[in-house]
């Protein structure tokens, strides 16, 4: 059953990454305890690098248990991992690289697979492979990271695309002629199978989005977040939840 969001309200982006951060250290330690491990789907974009910095330091790295962490990707640009644009980059070298997690818990977006069509058919034979799922089954993460854009977009799923009305894959590619790669993003029955989802947004320009999310506007796809049985929280700067 999908309770209330809950609103927290930072002073600026530091504390939002502060606040952010220490939730997801204990949501994913609280998953490890309870069911042997943790999944994680990440989120791209700019706003939570300096979470996973905080996440990749003393204290709370070590209050996380990463050889039982399995890392996935909400979605990513189709561009190589090693590409300025690459959510797994910016992944990779704020967190990744800097904590003891296997590289077999790495989930990374196979971009290398063809075209975006390719890629998001792997990235699913991927994710259903690792939840050993039935046909028609979601996969439940206990936590999925997201961030919203100026357009009420979250992950790759932008307004007036058709990944929006896909229901049976958990995968689709996405293009949009104002952005400059093509995409994979997880669809949204993967968003709402998931037991928690922590918006990261920051910024005066995401305000009236984030208002409207809240306020259950359908025109904005990130309200169209709201887990069938989970959590959502949204980590705010006070820009953004003005
Ligand atoms: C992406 C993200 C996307 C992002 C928002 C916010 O791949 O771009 O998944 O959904 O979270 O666009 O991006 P910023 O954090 O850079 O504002």
């Amino acid at each position: 059953m999908s309770s209330a969001p809950t609103v927290v309200v930072a002073r600026d982006l530091e504390e939002l990454s502060q606040q952010a951060a220490s939730y997801i250290a204990q949501t994913i330690a609280a998953a490890a305890s309870a069911r042997g491990r943790a999944s994680v789907a990440l989120s791209g974009g700019s706003t939570p690098r300096r979470a996973y910095e905080l996440l990749a330091a003393p204290p709370l790295r070590d209050t996380i248990p990463w050889e039982r962490v399995d890392v996935f990707w909400g979605d990513e640009r189709c561009v190589p991992p090693d590409h300025a644009e690459s959510n797994y980059r910016l992944a990779h070298e704020g967190l990744l690289a800097r904590v003891p997690i296997p590289a077999s818990n790495v989930h990374r977006v196979p971009t290398e697979a063809g075209d975006a069509a390719a890629v998001a058919a792997q990235y699913e034979r991927d994710l259903r492979d690792y939840f050993r799922l039935q046909s028609d089954a979601l996969p439940r993460f206990d936590l999925i990271l997201l961030g919203l854009g100026p357009d009420g977009h979250t992950a790759s799923l932008f307004p007036g695309t058709a990944a929006l009305d896909e229901t049976r894959r958990l995968v689709v590619p996405n293009r949009i002629d104002y952005m400059p790669h093509d995409r994979v993003t997880f669809t949204l029955p993967v968003l709402n199978a998931a037991r928690a989802v922590d918006f990261l947004v920051a910024g005066a320009d995401k305000a009236p989005k984030v208002a409207g999310a809240l306020a259950g506007d359908p025109t904005v796809v990130a309200s169209r977040v709201r887990p069938t049985d989970g959590t959502v929280r949204w980590d705010l700067d006070r820009a953004a939840g003005q």
